[in-house]
């Protein structure tokens, strides 16, 4: 039966409707996947952080979630780690060599097949909530961190599956905007949050900015929590929490919310 509905589902899943059913399907049959995430970087420091507390941590105690790190300075074929060189036509600044990384790559991918395989760049396609939950479908993928001026264009054409961007503004390296891709791809795999629908309701999520929230004391300083989320009326309670949404999302983010504004 859970096949059955699994194949009924991968049939649509090319939307963002099917991706929501099924993130939901996983979530409610608890249908535990690991996850497997290679990161290629010339930085593993950078990365050890964050993926070593709070949820990535038990993400990766409870086995949904295996991040292998690699330093591309320990396989790459040149002398002294070198990965980088002047880039042709002139230039300031050094690009990624194409030979580091197709070794590696090619010796990730003969072990297993990627679903994917990403690069972090600020001209990539901007991260949202939507890509978040397609990613958290899949089972393998690399994530390559650019560093430098880039990596030369020859790996991107022919093994880079995927270019994705946190936004537009230019870091440093990609260390950190893989940091927040694995984030948040590893916070929907079941079995990770505690509460397990809580990642359903996040913002974006529906198309819409998540309600404010509150919690003890109910009179703070003066200020009162509203009135009807004391009331214990759950229909009360969800009418209000979609109106706030609604109002946050036409207020800080209205072209979030299509011609109905009711968001997608
Ligand atoms: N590398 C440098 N800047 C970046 C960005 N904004 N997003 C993804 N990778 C990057």
């Amino acid at each position: 039966m859970n096949t059955l509905i699994g194949i009924g589902i991968s049939i649509i899943n090319h939307t963002f409707v099917s991706q929501l059913a099924t993130l939901y399907f996983r979530l409610y049959t608890f249908d535990p996947k690991n996850m497997r995430i290679d990161i290629i970087t010339v930085l593993p420091e950078l990365l050890e952080s964050p993926f070593n507390h709070s949820m990535m941590k038990r993400a990766k105690e409870r086995g949904l979630l295996e991040i292998h790190l690699h330093n591309l300075r320990d396989t790459t074929p040149y002398k002294q780690g070198q990965v980088d060189d002047y880039q042709f036509g002139g230039g300031a600044g050094m690009v990624m060599m194409p030979e580091p990384l197709a070794v590696l790559l090619e010796l990730l991918q003969k072990d297993r097949k990627y679903d994917e395989v990403i690069f972090m760049t600020p001209d990539g396609l901007l991260f949202d909530q939507k890509t978040a939950n397609n990613l958290s479908l899949k089972e393998n993928i690399i994530i390559i961190c650019g560093h430098y001026k880039g990596i030369d264009d020859r790996i991107r054409q022919h093994f880079v599956t995927k270019e994705i961007s946190i936004g537009d503004y230019v870091l440093s390296g990609g260390e950190l905007a893989a940091a927040v891709v694995v984030d948040a791809i590893g916070r929907l795999l079941p079995g990770v949050l505690n509460d397990e629908t809580s990642a359903l309701f996040d913002s974006f999520q529906d198309g819409l900015l998540a309600p404010p929230v509150y919690t003890r004391p109910a009179d703070f300083r003066g200020w009162q929590v509203p009135e009807v989320l004391l009331s214990g009326d759950p229909k009360k309670i969800d009418a209000w929490r979609h109106d706030e949404s609604l109002k946050r999302t036409e207020e800080r983010r209205p072209g979030l919310l299509r011609d109905d504004g009711k968001g997608e």
